[in-house]
């Protein structure tokens, strides 16, 4: 397996973490390769707010949910919370609409150069927006297309191939997850 390969693989949404700092040229250096992911028509509306403030980080906290399927075991008890959030933005006067497939693809990219830093992340869809938006001061023709939550992981998660059709990921007293995935041959059609 080629180290593309294995990161990709031994990603796990990671929500506990332990207090080493993210170091600010590390998180630099992840946006700069969300930055050259693939983009609709090559208009890059996506746009980025790197928070390593301990400070905002706290504020933020709280307006995030987590893991909804194991509540509450799933969100990060107090002193494992996240040490970093990126807010990724997409820039209305650029693109009104279809932005999703840019902000997937660059999340993706941010997600797997943080990991392979050994920086977990869990990207983070349900949040209070208008409190976010206002934390960070965010102008209104940008849209929040969603938080990433980073910092080094402080728990294992791994993966097997589901067959029964359950999606439900676990976590055991260590917090650590278990998350199920469809096995390729349930979800792929091939026309030869
Ligand atoms: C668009 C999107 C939104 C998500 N939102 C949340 C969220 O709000 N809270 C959370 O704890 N995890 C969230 N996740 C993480 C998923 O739960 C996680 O990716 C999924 O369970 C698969 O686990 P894995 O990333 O370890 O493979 C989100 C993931 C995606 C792609």
């Amino acid at each position: 397996m080629n180290s593309l390969d294995r990161v990709i693989e031994t990603r796990r949404t990671v929500r506990r973490f332990c207090g080493r700092p993210i170091l600010r040229r590390d998180l630099e250096e992840v946006l700069n390769l969300a930055r050259l992911a693939p983009s609709g028509a090559n208009l890059q509306p996506l746009r980025y707010i790197a928070v390593l403030s301990e400070e905002k980080c706290e504020e933020i906290f709280p307006q995030t949910a987590w893991a909804g399927y194991v509540k509450p075991l799933g969100t990060p008890p107090e002193g494992q919370h996240p040490k970093a959030f990126v807010a990724v933005l997409a820039d209305t006067e650029i693109r009104k609409t279809g932005f999703e497939f840019d902000a997937g693809a660059a999340v993706e990219n941010l997600v797997l150069s943080a990991w392979e830093k050994g920086i977990g992340s869990c990207i983070i869809g349900a949040f209070e927006r208008d409190a976010v938006r206002s934390i960070l001061k965010i102008d209104e023709k940008y849209q929040i297309c969603c938080l990433v939550a980073l910092g080094y992981p402080a728990h294992s998660c791994s993966y097997f191939d589901t067959y029964d059709g359950d999606i439900h990921y676990t976590i055991d007293g260590e917090g650590n997850f278990r998350v199920p995935k469809r096995p390729l041959k349930e979800i792929t059609e091939w026309v030869e």
